[in-house]
């Protein structure tokens, strides 16, 4: 191919085929005179930048068009300006639209030969869409890796609320009951006992802070009875009637499966329990094998979904879809003021999603 164009020298078949390739290619190609101005743009530099060739040429400064080139560590910088350098083959700048939008673009710069008035030949490329999928690729993972991190730090945190605080509190009442039966006075013998009392109740509270922070059964017994227990605490919390109706096969999922799962329900059990005025919920669980489709469905008074988006007002909701995306799953949520609230989850499966011990007791 390259042979072929040698070969076709200055003839003006050459000359036509550079110029439909300088007409036609997606990249912004643009020459500048040793003053800076641009002398000439193709096709693609208009679409880019919303300036005509009109506008451009003979008009428009390098400057009017550049912001300045991007580093690691600035957004743009104007020192070592590739109009000054010989040729940088590659580098990034920041392109200023004719409406004063700003996007990135892949850039290479190189001097024409001296002699001409053209002193410099730039071409670009738009670099905004793989930017944003970048800057999406990052938050993911950026996302996943604060969720993971929460997750690890609940469990230890609950690990040692369980085990220490809540075994040392356990020692103290073992070690009051012991006096409470000694030969003492009836007053200290009553004053015992009110401490016992205070004892039994923080124990207790460890223990739910514990639970809530994140239930040892979601890891030893698995998803179902773990959101079986949750459903108790609920109703005994609030005084609200959960109804669960599990529907297909009933398994072992990976822990991200029943970690998203069960945190997904703790927040929509937990919202419908604090907004929704209501004393009922159902959640229908099903596993379609390829899938999992959770509903979690409350009567209550309901909301705007959209004007809580725009608002921001709370990371509950923002937290389900999060935890629903990165396993590759969805979250819908549909309100409305005065007609309850249903989410639907859904989950897919992939082959090592699903263990396949049966005898596990998950039921
Ligand atoms: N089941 C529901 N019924 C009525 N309103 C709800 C329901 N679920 C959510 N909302 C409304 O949506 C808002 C946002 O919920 P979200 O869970 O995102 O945040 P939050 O509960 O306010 O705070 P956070 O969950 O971060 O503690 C709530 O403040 C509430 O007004
Ligand atoms: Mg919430």
């Amino acid at each position: 191919m390259y042979a072929w164009i040698e070969e076709l020298g200055t003839s003006s078949e050459a000359f036509s085929l550079f110029q439909s390739i300088f007409a036609n290619t997606s990249d912004a190609i643009l020459v500048i005179d040793k003053d800076g101005l641009i002398v000439t743009a193709n096709a693609a530099v208009e679409k880019m930048t919303g300036w005509s060739k009109e506008e451009l040429i003979g008009h428009r400064h390098i400057c009017e068009v550049c912001v300045g080139m991007a580093t690691c560590k600035e957004d743009t910088t104007c020192s070592d300006c590739f109009f000054k350098q010989v040729q940088i083959p590659s580098f990034e700048m920041r392109l200023r639209t004719k409406d004063g939008r700003q996007y990135p673009v892949a850039a290479s710069s190189s001097q024409l030969p001296q002699g001409s008035t053209a002193k410099l030949v730039l071409i670009l490329r738009d670099m905004s869409a793989q930017q944003q999928a970048e800057k999406e690729r990052y938050q993911h993972k950026l996302t996943h890796y604060v969720i993971q991190a929460q997750e690890e730090e609940r469990k230890r945190i609950s690990r040692e609320l369980h085990d220490g605080v809540g075994q040392a509190l356990y020692s103290i009442l073992v070690g009051l009951n012991v006096i409470g039966q000694s030969r003492i006075n009836a007053q200290l013998k009553q004053h015992v006992a009110e401490i016992q009392q205070m004892a039994a109740k923080a124990m207790e509270e460890v223990k739910r802070m514990a639970l809530e922070l994140r239930p040892s059964a979601l890891d030893d017994l698995g998803l179902l009875p773990a959101i079986r227990s949750l459903i108790k605490r609920v109703e005994q919390s609030f005084g609200i009637q959960v109804a669960l109706d599990v529907r297909g096969d009933r398994r072992r999922y990976g822990p991200a499966i029943e970690t998203a799962l069960y945190r997904i329900v703790q927040e929509a059990m937990t919202n419908a329990a604090k907004y929704a005025q209501t004393d009922r919920l159902c959640i229908v669980f099903e596993d379609k094998g390829g899938e999992i489709v959770l509903t979690i469905v409350d009567d209550g008074i309901g909301f705007d979904p959209k004007q809580v988006e725009t608002n921001g007002t709370g990371l509950g909701l923002f937290g389900m879809k999060e935890r629903a995306q990165l396993l590759g799953g969805s979250v819908d949520i549909r309100s409305a003021e005065g007609e309850g609230t249903s989410i639907f989850v859904r989950i897919p499966l992939g082959k090592g999603d699903v263990e396949d011990d049966h005898s596990r007791p998950d039921r």
